[in-house]
């Protein structure tokens, strides 16, 4: 984990309810190091990690090996497109920082509706458009949002957001200067579903 994005992630956690023998989907988990973070979350949670990077994945897997979760975690890669998994595999899904990365967001939220259980709930969480545009690594490549884009996102998708929550906070940026983030944790699902 980007040291910088523990905060992120401990809040998106909150915001997942996560219990006992709950099946999670984690897509981007990135180096894997707050995985026993989601574990010490209930007894038996079974912990699914999907990234684009092989080297993501073998990291975070060597990680788990290292770190005795092997057995209940499992990680696979994929082209950002179809989630190697049979439909209604999930109770929840999470994903931190990857949104701006998606090609196709139509066909992620595809697949999300068609792993998720019905009921299942995803958390969502990526950092504003404005302070993205302070940072200026994120100047290419990245589809930025704030709450009306993802809004918007979601009612296309025929997504419902049962919570959508701002949180600011201070952080070092990449060139170690102190900045005000602002990001946004939303808690989706399908809709019909709720
Ligand atoms: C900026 S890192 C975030 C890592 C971690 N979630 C965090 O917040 O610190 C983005 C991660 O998402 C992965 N990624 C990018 N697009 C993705 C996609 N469509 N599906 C799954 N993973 C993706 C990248 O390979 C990388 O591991």
């Amino acid at each position: 984990m980007n040291d910088s994005n523990g905060g992120m992630i401990k809040n998106s956690l909150e915001a997942l309810h996560l219990k006992s023998n709950d099946k999670l989907l984690e897509l981007g988990h990135g180096n894997g190091k707050h995985i026993n973070l989601i574990l010490e979350k209930g007894d038996n949670i079974s912990y699914y990690g999907l990234d684009i990077s092989p080297l993501m994945s073998e990291e975070a897997r060597r990680h788990c090996q290292e770190n005795g979760f092997s057995t209940q975690t499992e990680f696979s890669t994929y082209d950002g497109l179809k989630m190697p998994y049979p439909d209604q595999s999930f109770d929840k899904i999470l994903t931190v920082n990857t949104l701006y990365f998606w090609d196709q967001p139509e066909e992620m939220f595809k697949e999300i509706r068609r792993v998720l259980k019905p009921n299942g709930i995803a958390t969502i969480t990526f950092v504003d458009e404005e302070t993205m545009k302070q940072q200026a690594f994120t100047e290419f490549g990245f589809t930025k949002y704030n709450k009306e884009k993802f809004e918007l996102l979601c009612k296309s998708n025929q997504f419902e957001i049962v919570e959508l929550t701002p949180i600011t906070e201070q952080i070092k940026s990449h060139l170690f200067q102190d900045i005000s983030r602002r990001y946004w944790i939303a808690s989706v699902n399908p809709k019909g579903e709720s």
